[in-house]
């Protein structure tokens, strides 16, 4: 059996499917062109038929990316495969990735259906997308509580069909890695036509297993994973990339190997938590940032007399090249560009030129710029098209003062400005900002993420308000805390539909 582990990169669907997360086509493009430099072997760029904006992102990457598949998702139905096939008319290289529920609980409470009538579902659909394309996935949802035996069959029916690739999820993420493993070796041995297709694993973290799960799954006979960068996905989401990239990697015992090249794993990584403005937890395995911060005296002293008696991996190897570059206001377009480029950040002239500006405002406010500061800045561009923008913010607050704000708007190009007292300076901020939109709205999450440097660095603040019965995300990053709050409840209230 081959041992090549073919990475399957599902960021842009099943991660981007997290409320709070979406990416706009051109920040979709900016992580597909890092995943393309990573290495990855497939790109999952989104489910046409299931908004415009997704299509659009299908075709846009498609143009984008050169040398990974370009993979597309619909369910086994003939209109999403027409979608699927319009959208990847760019693509170099084509995937359609199509498929239904196959446990007993989706066959009868989601299709009301039988499972001969799924199995025939099925291979339709597979036929069907065999015509547009050569390389067609077939993914067996719920296959983690699927029986074994009528999985098997299903298997058998998609390969005879055409499926090149059989996806076998644990869409819950309920399995045991023993169950996991166990059934991926059930259709290593069952499927007589197995050796006409591979077997992708995908699996779910809501028990915490899907990285364990994954291991097991490819240890059994599979040869494809489905992950997402930083292990994003809805609820407890999907397996980590960097975690399996570095299993494998460390593990030369395993004798399985990536494409993935690994020093671009802490890039990526910071792009895609910086752009989907979800943080990363601190103790994260590879990405988080303690990964590789030895505190205990014990530990210290063991890693400066030999790095291997407490560290497993290089740091090198996973991109942290331990003298991160920071700029100053003497740093030039060119230093900026160049560590806008090292963090996966291409951009024009012009673009360029409006980031010196603002680099150039947030070296005066601190004096060191670091890479979070930049992916901040750099993220700056969401708020080009916003409606309601900031103009002015003024709080006074203390110990023994009722703090109290006054707040300067610029609506559609209309100035507006308030004032307000309240229990604190962001209650302030936001009592005079309410003072000009009236509007029903109601603040449900307010997350001010931590700061890592110094009390100089810039804080990020991920707010969710509630209005007209939706909630709506927003965020915000300043080197001022307060107005950090602020530009979050204003990315909200741009997104409201009227
Ligand atoms: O979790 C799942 O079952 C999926 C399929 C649509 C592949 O994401
Ligand atoms: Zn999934």
């Amino acid at each position: 059996m081959e041992n090549k582990v073919y990475i399957f990169d599902t960021t842009l669907r099943d991660g981007e499917q997290v409320p709070g997360c979406q990416l706009n086509t051109v920040e979709k493009i900016q992580v597909a062109k890092a995943l393309e430099e990573l290495g990855v072997d497939i790109i999952e760029a989104g489910f046409p038929i299931s908004s415009p904006g997704d299509f659009n992102s299908v075709v846009e990457i498609s143009k984008a990316v050169t040398w990974p598949v370009i993979c597309a998702l619909t369910r086994a139905v003939e209109k999403d495969i027409d979608v699927a096939v319009e959208a990847l008319r760019y693509a170099k290289n084509k995937r359609i990735h199509t498929g239904i529920g196959t446990s007993d609980s989706h066959i009868k409470y989601k299709f009301n259906s039988t499972r001969e009538e799924i199995l025939e579902r099925a291979v339709k659909a597979v036929k069907y997308a065999k015509r547009f394309v050569e390389d067609v996935e077939f993914y067996a949802e719920d296959a983690g509580r699927t029986e074994n035996e009528f999985l098997a069959r299903v298997v058998e029916a998609v390969i005879k069909a055409g499926a090149t690739v059989v996806n076998i999820p644990d869409t819950t993420g309920y399995c045991l890695p023993s169950e996991y493993g166990a059934k991926i070796k059930y259709l290593c041995d069952n499927v007589p036509n197995i050796d006409k297709a591979i077997i992708s694993t995908h699996c779910h973290n809501d028990l915490g297993m899907a990285t364990a799960n994954t291991m097991a799954g490819l240890l059994n006979g599979a040869r494809q994973c489905e992950v997402t960068v930083n292990g994003v996905g809805e609820r407890a989401g999907n397996t980590a990339l960097e975690e399996i990239a570095m299993i494998l990697k460390s593990h030369s015992d395993i004798d399985l190997h990536t494409n993935i090249n690994t020093p671009k794993i802490c890039p990526i990584s910071r792009t895609v938590s910086s752009l989907m403005n979800m943080p990363v937890q601190a103790n994260k395995a590879i990405v988080g940032r303690n990964a590789f911060a030895h505190s205990s005296g014990i530990h210290q002293d063991g890693v400066l007399k030999d790095m291997s008696t407490y560290e497993i991996i290089d740091p090198k190897d996973v991109g942290l090249d331990g003298n991160s570059i920071v700029l100053t206001a003497r740093s030039g377009r060119a230093a900026l560009r160049s560590r806008l480029e090292a963090l996966g950040i291409s951009v024009d002239d012009e673009r360029l030129d409006a980031l010196y500006q603002e680099f150039l405002r947030m070296a005066d406010s601190k004096k060191e710029v670091g890479d979070d500061d930049l992916l901040v800045l750099a993220g700056g561009a969401r708020t080009d098209n916003h409606h309601v923008k900031l103009d002015f913010l003024q709080v006074t607050s203390g110990v023994g003062v009722k703090p109290v704000a006054s707040i300067g708007l610029d609506i559609a190009g209309e100035k507006f400005t308030a004032a307000s007292a309240g229990n604190g300076p962001v209650d302030a901020a936001i009592s005079a900002l309410k003072n000009i939109i009236h509007r029903q709205m109601t603040l449900k999450e307010f997350t001010i993420q931590n700061i890592t440097k110094g009390s100089d660095d810039v804080g990020k603040v991920h707010m969710q308000v509630e209005h007209d019965g939706r909630v709506y995300y927003g965020f915000g990053a300043n080197t001022d805390i307060v107005a950090a709050s602020v530009e979050a409840y204003i990315d909200c209230i741009n997104k409201f539909k009227e």
